[in-house]
């Protein structure tokens, strides 16, 4: 290995927080490459589309994390709360990966997550009714009030993690992920204790007395088809996927909304547009813009660069979905864009995002309650104050905060 690879990740504020003019100069050097993260591991980062949807589809590159790690100490190891909560659908190959992901897959087919869009809406109107209640000139943060408690609401519900535990759950996953270099801080060892304990809890609450919800159908699967290891990691991972993921989406969203206030009144004039809108949303601002860990099983050549066996592979989704070879003017927000197939903002293949049917619905209510209501929506603080936290992890892209004016509420109908 030699010390001249360029870093990927620990970038200046100014780099995270408009991250693509980075990637398209790093993407126009080669669609493939090979650099050094942050935290010192070396790893094979891919930027153009063609590539990126080869590397997250192709059996030869693996996705089990913990054989990795046993093979090649220069794989990134995963974050707390360690290996005992990494054995979920998204750290393993098939036949694990399929026996775990069908065990909750029925919970996300698409019929299932259509039922829910009343409840979804209930919560939405609620947190806006909160919001509003500081009156139409208050400076309110959308993201603490409205775009993180919808989804965790929502996923909790699914679970039936009781309200009362909500709150401080949630408290936990936010400083869990920030994102760090390094060791983790000793707020972030406390939050990941304290989500371990109460998730061994939940499960055993959960046998003692089953419920109609997700938690229940997974203990009732412990044993035959479940360890208790893959049980407690696929509820950290369930909580995690389902709620900053979504929460950066709407977040992220509103920002370019306002950003582009043409394809804002576009879209205001008819909301129908929106399912589409998520979607070019999502291309335009990759609020996953780096898959997970994968890493090569045997060699594997992606846009003719050959990749030896027992190295990572890091697909920068924010790039592909920007690769002009791909989408004509990528660097343009089109809520009306023939999007030429499929953006990569969920995934590819196998490992395709399992909540995106649910992901869409709670980001187009989203959008459809909080514009239908408040179409005079404006940022509160100058543009250039905004700023993307996740310190230095590569696989989350959400606002601090987003402090905002609401405007006169639109009665609804
Ligand atoms: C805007 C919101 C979301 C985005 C952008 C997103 C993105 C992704 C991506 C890119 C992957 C694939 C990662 C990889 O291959 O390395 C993935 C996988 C996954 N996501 Fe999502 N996701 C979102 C929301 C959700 C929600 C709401 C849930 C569930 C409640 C969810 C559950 C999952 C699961 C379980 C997987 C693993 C699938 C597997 O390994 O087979 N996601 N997501």
């Amino acid at each position: 290995m030699t010390d001249t690879l360029a870093t990927w990740g620990g970038w200046d504020p100014a780099i995270r927080d408009d991250p693509f003019g980075h990637f398209a100069q790093a993407r126009a050097r080669c669609p493939v490459q090979k650099a050094r993260l942050a935290d010192g591991h070396p790893a094979w980062v891919v930027l153009g589309y063609d590539a990126a949807r080869q590397a997250l589809s192709d059996p030869r590159i693996s996705k089990d994390m913990l054989a990795a790690l046993q093979d090649n100490g220069d794989v990134v190891a995963e974050g707390l709360p360690g290996p005992e909560f990494s054995r979920h659908m998204l750290n393993v190959d098939p036949p694990d990966h399929t026996r775990l992901r069908r065990l909750v897959s029925r919970a996300f087919a698409p019929s299932r997550v259509a039922a829910l869009e009343p409840a979804i809406r209930t919560i939405a109107d609620s947190l806006l009714d909160e919001l509003n209640a500081a009156g139409p000139t208050a400076t309110v943060d959308l993201i603490e009030g409205y775009a993180h408690p919808l989804p965790f609401r929502v996923i909790g519900e699914l679970l039936g993690i009781p309200e009362a535990d909500r709150a401080q759950l949630h408290a936990w996953f936010q400083v869990l992920l920030t994102g760090w270099v390094g060791d983790p801080p000793a707020e972030a060892v406390e939050a990941s204790d304290g989500i371990v304990a109460y998730l061994a809890e939940l499960a055993a609450a959960k046998r003692r007395s089953p419920a109609d919800d997700l938690v229940s159908v997974l203990v009732a699967a412990e044993d035959d088809s479940l360890t208790t290891q893959e049980l407690l990691s696929t509820l950290f991972q369930l909580i995690v996927a389902g709620h900053d993921t979504t929460a950066s989406l709407i977040g992220n969203g509103v920002v370019a909304l306002l950003d582009h206030p043409g394809q804002l009144q576009a879209l205001l004039a008819d909301l129908g547009q929106l399912p589409a809108a998520v979607d070019e949303l999502m291309r335009f601002t990759a609020p996953v813009p780096h898959a997970t860990f994968r890493v090569t099983a045997e060699p594997v050549t992606l846009a003719g660069v050959r990749i030896p066996a027992h190295e990572q592979v890091l697909v920068c989704l924010g790039s592909a979905n920007r690769d002009p070879g791909r989408f004509p003017a990528p660097d343009v927000l089109d809520i009306g864009r023939r999007q030429n197939g499929p953006n990569l903002g969920f995934g590819h293949g196998i490992h395709y995002c399992l909540g995106a049917p649910l992901a869409r619905l709670e980001a187009r209510v989203a959008f459809e309650a909080l514009l239908g209501r408040h179409a005079g929506l404006r940022l509160a603080v100058d543009r250039h104050a905004l700023t993307w936290t996740h310190g230095d992890g590569l696989v989350l892209r959400g606002l601090a905060a987003l402090p905002v004016v609401l405007g006169p509420a639109r009665n609804q109908p």
